[in-house]
């Protein structure tokens, strides 16, 4: 499928997905939503694609959900197209998928990079929450993920201000794993994408729904959860590569299957 908002670039083992409305600061449009979701349901389904870039390029991320869409929208139009709930494909994903922030990473555009599973910051990024300026709150995540990853009083200093942290700020409250000078964001994102592409997928795709599972269950259920899945993987050809490749001094090749 062509597609008109963002970009889709495959080198497998790795893909990496560009919003691309540049104008608006990749104002984050139905359309737009819509190409994104598409993009990320085929590169889940893609046996070539081990682990997904997601990035807005070299200077804003995404400045949110698209105001000009929604001013004028009552909460009936809100509920039947679901603005919210169409994010599953993206926080669903179930293979490793890493965000290259530059720049703005607000409202919508932020909680798409708290869906992922993890973060590459340039000095410029801006991670915030600024909807009490517009009158609402976020809607796709942000008040739960915020909370869960950098605790209580950050998330509600982001909510309540309005005010967005920089890139230092985030990693130093643990809601990014580098900080990179921005020119390097998307080149650091995907050396980090090819390590974790080079794992066996199969363990990779159950240690990130093992990790989720922590946000939530109680620790009995994600501890029951993670045995399941730590002796399903005895059952497959990467598990025996793995520990073959080990004792044979060499580097295990990951089929995942
Ligand atoms: C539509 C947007 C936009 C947005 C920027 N633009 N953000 N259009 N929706 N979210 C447009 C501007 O109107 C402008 O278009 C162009 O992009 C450049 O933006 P400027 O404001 O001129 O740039 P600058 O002065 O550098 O300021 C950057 C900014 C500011 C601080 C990011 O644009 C801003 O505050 N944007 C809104 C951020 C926001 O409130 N996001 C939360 C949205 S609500 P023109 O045509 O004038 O050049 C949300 C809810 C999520 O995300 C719900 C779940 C999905």
């Amino acid at each position: 499928m062509g597609y008109e908002h963002i970009l889709v670039e495959i080198d497998a083992p790795i893909a990496t997905v560009t919003l691309n409305r540049p104008k608006v600061l990749n104002a984050l449009s139905p359309d737009l939503i819509l190409e994104l979701t598409t993009a990320l349901s085929e590169l889940d389904a893609d046996e070539n694609v081990r682990a997904v870039v997601l990035t807005g390029g070299p200077t804003v991320f995404a400045a949110g959900a698209d105001i000009g869409d929604m001013a004028d929208r009552g909460p009936v139009d809100q509920l039947l197209r679901d603005q919210t709930g169409r994010w599953a494909p993206l926080a669903g994903f179930s293979k490793p998928l890493i965000a290259a922030v530059n720049g703005y990473a607000l409202g919508g555009g932020c909680e798409v990079a708290l869906m992922c599973d993890l973060i590459v910051a340039g000095e410029t990024a801006r991670f915030g929450q600024p909807e009490i300026n517009l009158g609402i709150i976020p809607g796709a995540g942000g008040t739960q993920r915020w909370p869960r990853t950098a605790g209580k009083h950050v998330a509600m200093e982001v909510m309540l201000t309005g005010a967005p942290v920089t890139a230092q700020r985030a990693y130093e409250v643990g809601l990014v794993n580098k900080v990179v000078p921005a020119e390097m964001t998307v080149e650091v994102a995907r050396r980090l994408a090819r390590q974790v592409a080079e794992k066996a997928p199969l363990a990779a795709r159950m240690a990130k729904e093992g990790v989720l599972k922590a946000f939530e269950s109680p620790l009995s259920e994600g501890l029951a959860s993670e045995r399941k899945s730590f002796y399903f993987l005895f059952a497959t050809d990467d598990q025996k590569e793995g520990m073959h490749a080990f004792l044979e001094k060499r580097k295990g090749s990951f089929k995942g299957r």
